[in-house]
């Protein structure tokens, strides 16, 4: 009998030591490098406060353009890859064709030398790259699964702005590539979640950093973590009316089934993600003149289950509760929801394998084993299975 106690989930067992993001899910506190994310969201950029998050540390003005005009460049990918995204099949999910194809790109950049992976320049050269590359290749898969050429960046438009370009062809409005580059602010870290567990425990082994943030990728793909958000918006299709909110919730409670984009294994109370989303969501639709279905109606899930799942468990909305309207209405196919959850996670994937790469340790937990010893080998013959 085995004296280790077992967590399931590794609940509340710290895996690491990182001074990158702090949550307090009692108090629906987040800050990034100590700063509020509310207030990143106000006053920052993505590509700010990816820098942020890496490096530790505000980059001066000439540091900061120095950052964004290497990531502009590097948002150009070698055709071999565009050629890649032919041979996919267009009907699988864009989470498992970035997942190879960061996979992919990491084959062209191969690492001499192991021993740079703690030197602040080769994380340099490898976050410009990740951070350029990722939105183009979502893009580029976007494109050609539908039958289209990709859409070149252009090296006018800032970084939000050119991804939305080369998704839907259009110039959007400021506020539109505004509300987006928000959105990726908030996304950009949150402490040890699975993905970025996930890319740690690859980064461990000191595998290369496309093959960490490729893990990093598949393990957000799921629907527990960052596939939530696609579901939010088929969930709130599926309610269909504000009349059928009450008797959908309490159905899916009666059979015991998840509601998607409520609750957390962190937070408590509602998320000051949802809370920033809300607000940029409120703005959209007065901008464009009036209030959307989907919108209302997560409005009255959350009001109802407020006074159930809210009052009794601590279940509140998360984050994926309401960017998928924001997305929904930017006009961006759903299944694409999560890949972009994977552009602006990619920073906070990056900061934690630096951070791992400068004191690294071999993951290698125990089991707590419940097998069975000492078993006889059975012959085919004998072998009875019912
Ligand atoms: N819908 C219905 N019930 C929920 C719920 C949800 N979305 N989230 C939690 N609950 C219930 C749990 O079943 C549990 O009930 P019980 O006490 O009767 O067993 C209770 O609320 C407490 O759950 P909790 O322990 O706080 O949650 P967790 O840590 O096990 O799970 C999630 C956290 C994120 C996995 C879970 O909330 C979930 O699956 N949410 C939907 C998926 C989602 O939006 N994921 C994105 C996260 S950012």
């Amino acid at each position: 009998m085995s004296t280790i106690e077992y967590r399931p989930g590794l609940e509340k067992v710290p895996a690491v030591q990182s001074s990158i993001s702090f949550v307090d899910g009692g108090s629906g506190i987040l800050e990034y490098r100590g700063i509020p994310v509310e207030v990143l969201a106000e006053e920052s950029s993505f590509l700010e406060v990816a820098y942020l998050l890496i490096f530790d540390r505000f980059p001066r003005a000439d540091e900061l353009a120095r950052w964004e005009a290497d990531i502009l460049y590097h948002r150009r990918i070698k055709w071999h890859l565009r050629d890649m995204v032919k041979l996919l099949p267009s009907t699988g999910h864009p989470m498992d064709a970035i997942q190879a194809l960061i996979a992919a790109t990491g084959m062209f950049y191969p690492i001499k030398d192991i021993a740079q992976y703690s030197q602040e320049r080769f994380v340099y050269e490898a976050a410009i790259r990740l951070l350029g590359k990722l939105p183009t290749l979502v893009a580029t898969f976007a494109r050609m699964r539908v039958g289209y050429d990709p859409v070149p960046p252009r090296d006018d438009l800032d970084h939000a702005t050119n991804f939305l370009w080369m998704l839907l062809e259009e110039d959007p409005q400021p506020e539109v590539a505004k509300a987006f580059d928000v959105s990726l602010i908030l996304h950009a870290e949150h402490t040890i979640n699975a993905s970025t567990f996930a890319g740690l425990v690859t980064a461990s082994t000191l595998a290369d950093p496309y093959t960490v943030v490729s893990a990093a990728i598949g393990a957000l793909s799921g629907p527990l973590h960052g596939g939530a958000n696609e579901r939010v918006l088929g969930m709130l299709k599926e309610i269909g009316t504000l009349e059928n909110v009450e008797p959908y919730l309490v159905g899916k409670l009666e059979r015991k089934e998840k509601i998607w984009g409520l609750g957390h294994r962190v937070y408590k109370v509602k998320d000051p993600r949802a809370r920033v989303l809300q607000n940029l969501l409120e703005g959209a639709f007065e901008a464009g003149g009036g209030k959307d279905l989907h919108y209302a109606i997560a409005q009255e899930l959350e009001r109802i289950e407020g006074t159930s799942l809210g009052q009794d468990k601590g279940v509140w909305p998360n984050v994926d509760f309401y960017s998928g309207i924001l997305y929904h209405k930017m006009g961006i196919p759903t299944d694409l929801f999560t890949p972009l959850f994977a552009i602006a996670r990619t920073a906070g994937w990056l900061a934690h394998w630096y951070e791992q790469m400068r004191a690294n340790v071999l993951f290698r937990p125990t089991q707590v084993y419940t097998g069975r010893h000492g078993q006889p080998y059975v012959p085919m013959g004998e072998r009875k299975h019912v």
